[in-house]
């Protein structure tokens, strides 16, 4: 039996094996997957494959006008695509009657809008088709999730084949030329390493961490180019532990009259007005996440000490997307309470210091850091 497994015959095979298992990984699943359709009331399949190709551009082969999703965009995260992305246009026309999207579509009110879909000679049958395609998607949603036992299974795999070139190498002396065992032992390790090394940057930390927000809210927009203060929106950095995250009213103090901006044009800011109107909140995905056994008050910083806020978030006033600026890790803080001075002689939160008071008027040190302070005391940041 192992004379045999290990014998010729099967050596001949293996390439074989190998070439079968790896091509399972590296074909998409999708290939395999037949695609799943919803056959929502009276789309068929077939309208929903043609709208599709409608959508996409590969149909009709004559046009005049550019793909739709050469502007809304089918990839679940659109950068820095202002317009309305093909998930965002189907989640709104879901519910509503082919008329009004016929309408939206055909009769384009704004002048973004205006500018964009020019030339649009779509026959009526071609546009139903492509909103049975987008109510499709917007139930079965962009891509299927990934299976992520996939990877598992792949790394399994590469271990078992890395196991065989070992024994291979050291004791079976099967194979003639070296080189096979040693080739497949190197991109097999390689590629475990690969593995590890991506799934662990993902786990830890979460610099210039981006989510897609409910809304392209940019902060280029608004407080750089329109000069807004941080403090309008982020009214409790001053005073208290978080600096807050602005209400949908807030937003309405200016968007009661600006209706369309100059990049996303009318789309996003209805999506504001809609959720006042409704009295709901805009879920934001929180970006900036302490872990629960650290202490952080923005009143402490921002308040007393005076920082300014792109000393720790970098320059947000260029950002379009919001990302994360520092690592938030403990040397991050701590090497900055080394490095800060404060305002000691002035506050009368320090005047019990009275060595450090000494020190200074005898000259001893010139000045005082967040750490002499007492800010690098395990209990200040760790309850
Ligand atoms: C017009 C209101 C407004 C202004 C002005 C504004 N922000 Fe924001 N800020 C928001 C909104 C809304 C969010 C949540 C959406 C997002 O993350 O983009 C946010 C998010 C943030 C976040 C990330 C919060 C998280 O989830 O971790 C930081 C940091 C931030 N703002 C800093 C600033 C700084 C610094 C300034 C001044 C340069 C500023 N903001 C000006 C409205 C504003
Ligand atoms: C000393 C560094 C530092 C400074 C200065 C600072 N922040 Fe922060 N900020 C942080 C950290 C750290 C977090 C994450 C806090 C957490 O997860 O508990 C954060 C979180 C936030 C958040 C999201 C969550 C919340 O607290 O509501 C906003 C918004 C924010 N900062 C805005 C600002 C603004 C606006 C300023 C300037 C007025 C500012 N920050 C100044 C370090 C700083
Ligand atoms: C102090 C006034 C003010 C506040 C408050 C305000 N905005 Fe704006 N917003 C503006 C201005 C000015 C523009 C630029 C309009 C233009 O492009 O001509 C704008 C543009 C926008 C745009 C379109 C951006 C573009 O360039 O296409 C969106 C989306 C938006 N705001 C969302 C929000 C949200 C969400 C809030 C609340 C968190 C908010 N705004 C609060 C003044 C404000
Ligand atoms: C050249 C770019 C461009 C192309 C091509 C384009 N669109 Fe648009 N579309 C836009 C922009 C920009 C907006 C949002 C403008 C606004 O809200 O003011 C938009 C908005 C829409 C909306 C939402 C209207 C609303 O406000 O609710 C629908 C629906 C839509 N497009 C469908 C389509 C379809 C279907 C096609 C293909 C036949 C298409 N678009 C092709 C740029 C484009
Ligand atoms: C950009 C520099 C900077 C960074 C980064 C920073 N801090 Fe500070 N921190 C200061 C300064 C300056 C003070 C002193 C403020 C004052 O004048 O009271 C301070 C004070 C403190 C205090 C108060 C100590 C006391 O007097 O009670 C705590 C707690 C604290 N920081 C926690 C943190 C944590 C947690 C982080 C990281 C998530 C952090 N800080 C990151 C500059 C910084
Ligand atoms: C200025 C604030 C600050 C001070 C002072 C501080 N820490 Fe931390 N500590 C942090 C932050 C922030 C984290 C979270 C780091 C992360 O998530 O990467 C942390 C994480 C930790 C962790 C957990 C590590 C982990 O992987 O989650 C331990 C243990 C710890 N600190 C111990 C200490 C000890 C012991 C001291 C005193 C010598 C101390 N810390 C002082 C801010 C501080």
């Amino acid at each position: 039996m192992r004379r045999y497994f290990f014998g010729k015959m099967c050596l001949k095979k293996i390439p074989i094996i190998i070439f079968l298992l790896v091509s399972y990984f590296i074909i998409p699943n999708h290939v395999y997957a037949a695609p799943e359709t919803v056959i929502t009331e009276g789309h068929s399949h077939n309208e929903i494959k043609r709208g599709e190709r409608f959508f996409k551009g590969l149909l009709p082969f004559k046009r005049d006008y550019n793909a739709c999703v050469s502007c809304h965009n089918l990839t679940p995260t659109d950068t820095l695509n202002w317009n309305p992305s093909a998930m965002d246009i189907a989640m709104k026309y879901a519910d509503q009657d082919f008329g009004s999207f016929q309408s939206a579509v055909m009769e384009p009110s704004g002048i973004k809008m205006q500018a964009s879909h020019v030339n649009f000679t779509l026959k009526e049958e071609d546009l139903k088709a492509v909103k049975s395609y987008l109510d499709n998607l917007s139930e079965t949603g962009l891509s299927p999730a990934k299976p992520t036992y996939n990877n598992l299974i792949l790394f399994l795999f590469l271990g078992l084949l890395l196991t065989w070139a070992l024994v291979e190498l050291i004791f079976l002396h099967h194979i003639k030329w070296k080189v096979v065992p040693i080739v497949i032992f190197m991109g097999a390790f390689g590629w475990q390493v690969r593995m590890i090394v991506t799934d662990a940057i993902k786990l830890g930390r979460q610099e210039s961490y981006a989510p897609d927000q409910p809304i392209k809210f940019s902060h280029k927009v608004h407080a750089g180019e329109n000069g807004i203060d941080c403090m309008y929106c982020h009214t409790t950095a001053e005073q208290s532990k978080s600096a807050g995250i602005p209400a949908t009213n807030l937003c309405m103090n200016c968007h009661v009259l600006i209706r369309e901006g100059s990049n996303s044009g009318k789309f996003e800011i209805s999506k504001v007005v809609e959720a006042n109107e409704k009295g709901q909140s805009i879920e934001w995905t929180r970006i900036h996440n302490l872990p629960d056994h650290v202490y952080f008050s923005h009143a402490i910083h921002v308040g007393s000490g005076k920082l300014d806020c792109t000393q720790c978030h970098g320059q947000v006033q260029e950002m379009d997307i919001m990302q994360q600026h520092s690592d938030l890790s403990m040397g991050w803080c701590v090497n900055c309470h080394r490095e800060t001075k404060v305002d000691f002689g002035n506050n009368g939160y320090y005047e019990h210091f009275v060595e450090l008071h000494g020190q200074i008027k005898s000259g001893a040190i010139d000045s005082v850091t967040a750490a002499d302070v007492g800010a690098n005391d395990c209990m200040r940041c760790h309850y």
